[in-house]
């Protein structure tokens, strides 16, 4: 039933009032007056502070029923467009902490600041599934496995509404979330972001479905639609996904928002249909509640309803919602306008930076370490070079999603340096008073130059510059490298910028690009000559391919010698405003290093996509000319200690029935002379299936912290009901039958250990 106020005030509204408040605009696109005046625009998004506060008042003074905006922006990783906002690591790596807790933390904090700027809403979490890590928004998801997807967005969720659901009110300092992008955005040829892939209803509810599942059950306010296809209608359009499946099955009450013009594209651009008022008329049909950017969408409605091929109770129905939604945020009683006093005490605070400094320091993993981590006697070292194009790089260590890439106007700078500890920064700060650092950059990363296509796409939206390998600078180069030959320890910091990530941005290779590789092999031939260590951290927005130097990748053959010269590597993804003091504090041991990978990193380009639950094929499965070992598997990362696993033992019985929960239970032991913390991570194998399905899959996990020499036993309770394959009907089944429990310390077979249980009908 729609509430009183609701009923009230939608019985008062014409039929433009109606498709005015379905609609959502880019601040920027145009005078604010214009488009909340006279096109009677419910929402916008992407607006400067100033305007703000402008928008507020044009609706107050200037409307006739005075209704607020919703108003909406993309914070990510923190409020990307507020200059001076706490900018978290990138979503993937947060993910690395593999710490529910720690991602509901941030995105509080994230609630805490955005909601007292004027915003409502956040375009976050991301759900996509990375696998094509080509893919230009790898970083912006929580990797590849849809379990850790489902327990990182759900948490998230909580943090940015304060544990409110759809449905009820939201707290001033909470915002509203939203789910995205449903569903199967990911899934792409070749990894180029936004291109149509067939998509099976199979494959949908085995790996895509089932994060969003979760979380619009557990209420989240708003769903996003992707750019993608099924059975050939685009999401927006697409009745199986939106009624059946999210309306229907899952019971969804919440509001569903379309991205950018998926309405307007469906005309111009895909021309699946032949016009504004079909394409507005199909929209409401498949049940959306407000259509962002597509200007058109205004003249379209009100053309589909006059002309009978809409019925104006299906757009009653989605400003109901819409009206419900604000009613929530008490936006009639205050439009949380922003509040000056709050923002000054909150955005950016002190308590803020610490709090991301404690998710920074989870974000990180240490990939390889050949005893030299950590700097244990920093004494020792007199001279440390820091060299590389990321060292010192504020703004692109940020990533995409930071307000630093000229995406908008009223931050040309990016955000405050100040507020941001490059790793040459963090190093300097914890390195002894008598060592010294040296800098040198060492290498370029791209050049900018013209799109050979344009430099506009058909909808006049400028085309992004594209970034190609800067060419090797000899003079930075011998710098670099005569700085390592002075130096007690390198600590090269190299990875991407944000020209090779985001929306529109994806990428042909995954090589470090530029002079990096370059100097990376100058770097470990210096390190081999002089035995010196040198570190290399990788500050990139997804999984990079490293060069032999690196992971002794040689061709066809695995080649762990060419590696010789590598003193330990760490990835740190786009770690944030506090980045470079984590990084520096694990370098020199001040906090023990336990990210774990939630995706995998490939050896190659060709190997993709590369991810540890694949579905098991038959003879042939293989490259003649490359392994198809990657480089780095899900769930792997070290520690500065070591664990040792038992045998996982099911201590409830043998045979279980649907609805049981099976109790595993596993001695862990910390065997090292460090006080560490583990991801103690449980996968099944459904041993005989009747329908193809994956070798294993992550479905618990638990972080755990020992003191040197301490056991703790740590248990899991599976849901029997877990245990699903998918059918050819793209049905979520149990079937009956003998299952593996794997339990231990990555997605490797050889890190993990197993006990058996059947289940029986
Ligand atoms: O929220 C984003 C979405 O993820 C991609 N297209 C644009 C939207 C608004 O900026």
């Amino acid at each position: 039933p729609i509430p009183a106020r609701v009923a009230d005030l939608l019985g008062r509204m014409t039929l433009e009032e109606k498709v005015g408040q379905m609609m959502q605009l880019d601040a920027r696109s145009g005078e604010l007056s214009d488009l909340i005046v006279d096109r009677h625009v419910g929402s916008i998004l992407h607006t400067s502070p100033d305007d703000l506060v402008r928008a507020a008042r044009i609706v107050r003074d200037q409307t006739r029923l005075g209704i607020p905006l919703l108003v909406g922006d993309d914070c990510i990783h923190g409020y990307s467009f507020w200059p001076g906002a706490t900018i978290f690591p990138s979503q993937l790596g947060m993910a690395c902490s593999w710490d529910p807790q720690a991602i509901e933390d941030a995105a509080r904090v994230t609630a805490e600041e955005v909601s007292c700027t004027g915003v409502h809403w956040t375009f976050s979490p991301v759900l996509c599934i990375a696998r094509d890590t080509r893919w230009g928004r790898v970083d912006e998801t929580f990797g590849e496995d849809p379990v850790l997807i489902g327990e990182m967005a759900s948490a998230m969720v909580k943090g940015y509404q304060k544990n409110a659901a759809a449905g009820e009110t939201f707290a001033d300092d909470a915002i509203l979330a939203c789910a995205k992008h449903f569903a199967g955005y990911s899934y792409t040829q070749g990894g180029r972001d936004a291109s149509e892939a067939d998509l099976t209803h199979r494959a949908l509810e085995s790996w895509y479905l089932p994060p969003f599942e979760r979380v619009a059950k557990e209420g989240c306010a708003t769903f996003m639609l992707g750019y993608e296809s099924i059975d050939g209608t685009p999401v927006t359009f697409n009745n199986w996904l939106l009624n059946r499946k999210l309306r229907g099955e899952w019971q969804y009450g919440g509001t569903l928002v379309t991205d950018w013009d998926n309405v307007g594209r469906a005309v111009w651009e895909q021309h699946i249909k032949p016009n504004y008022t079909v394409a507005a008329a199909d929209a409401v049909k498949a049940g959306n509640d407000l259509i962002m950017t597509t200007p058109g969408f205004y003249e379209g409605a009100i053309a589909a309803v006059s002309e009978g091929l809409l019925d104006e109770r299906l757009l009653d129905d989605a400003v109901a919602r819409l009206l419900t939604l604000k009613f929530q945020l008490g936006l009639f009683e205050d439009p949380r306008l922003p509040d000056r006093a709050r923002i000054d005490a909150v955005i950016g605070s002190a308590d803020h930076a610490r709090r991301n400094l404690e998710m920074a320091r989870e974000s990180i993993v240490l990939l390889r370490n050949n005893a030299v981590l950590p700097f244990a006697d920093a004494g020792e070292l007199h001279r440390i070079a820091v060299v590389g194009p990321l060292a010192d790089d504020a703004q692109n260590q940020l990533g995409d999603w930071a307000g630093n890439s000229g995406q908008v106007p009223w931050m040309p700078e990016g955000q405050p340096r100040e507020m941001i500890c490059t790793v040459l920064d963090g190093v300097r700060e914890l390195a002894p008073a008598d060592c010294e650092i040296t800098y040198a950059r060492g290498a370029n990363v791209v050049d900018l130059v013209p799109d050979p296509e344009g430099e506009l796409y058909p909808d006049g939206q400028p085309r992004p510059k594209m970034a190609v390998a800067a060419k090797i600078d000899q003079r930075l180069l011998d710098e670099a490298v005569e700085q390592a030959r002075a130096a007690d320890a390198v600590i090269a910091v190299v990875g991407d910028v944000v020209q090779l990530v985001g929306e529109t941005c994806s990428t042909a290779t995954l090589e470090l690009q530029g002079g990096q590789n370059r100097l990376l092999e100058e770097l470990a031939n210096v390190a081999r000559e002089t035995h010196k260590p040198l570190i290399v951290v990788l500050v990139s927005s997804k999984p990079q391919v490293l060069p032999a130097c690196v992971i002794g990748e040689n061709g066809v053959i695995v080649d762990e010698s060419a590696a010789d010269g590598l003193g330990a590597l760490l990835w740190a993804a786009n770690p944030g405003m506090q980045g470079g003091r984590a990084i520096a504090e694990i370098i020199f041991g001040k906090t023990e290093p336990s990210g774990r990978l939630p995706i995998t990193f490939p050896r190659h380009a060709g190997q993709l996509p590369v991810f540890y639950n694949e579905i098991r094929g038959q003879h042939g499965n293989r490259y003649a000319d490359l392994t198809q070992d990657p480089a780095f598997a899900f769930g792997e990362g070290l520690s500065y200690t070591t664990f040792e696993y038992g045998d996982p033992q099911i201590v409830n019985g043998s045979e279980f029935r649907a609805g049981d929960t099976v109790r595993v239970e596993v001695d862990l032991t910390n065997t090292g002379a460090r006080t560490g913390t583990e991801v103690v991570q449980l996968y099944i194998s459904d041993v005989v299936t009747s329908f193809t399905w994956a070798c294993k899959e992550l479905k618990l996990f638990r972080r755990v912290t020992l003191e040197p020499g301490e056991t703790r036993r740590v248990a899991f309770d599976l849901p029997v009901d877990s245990c699903t394959i998918v059918n050819g009907d793209a049905e979520r089944i149990v079937e009956p039958g003998e299952f593996k429990v794997l339990v231990g310390h990555s997605s490797r077979d050889e890190n993990l250990r197993q006990a058996t249980f059947t289940v029986v009908e």
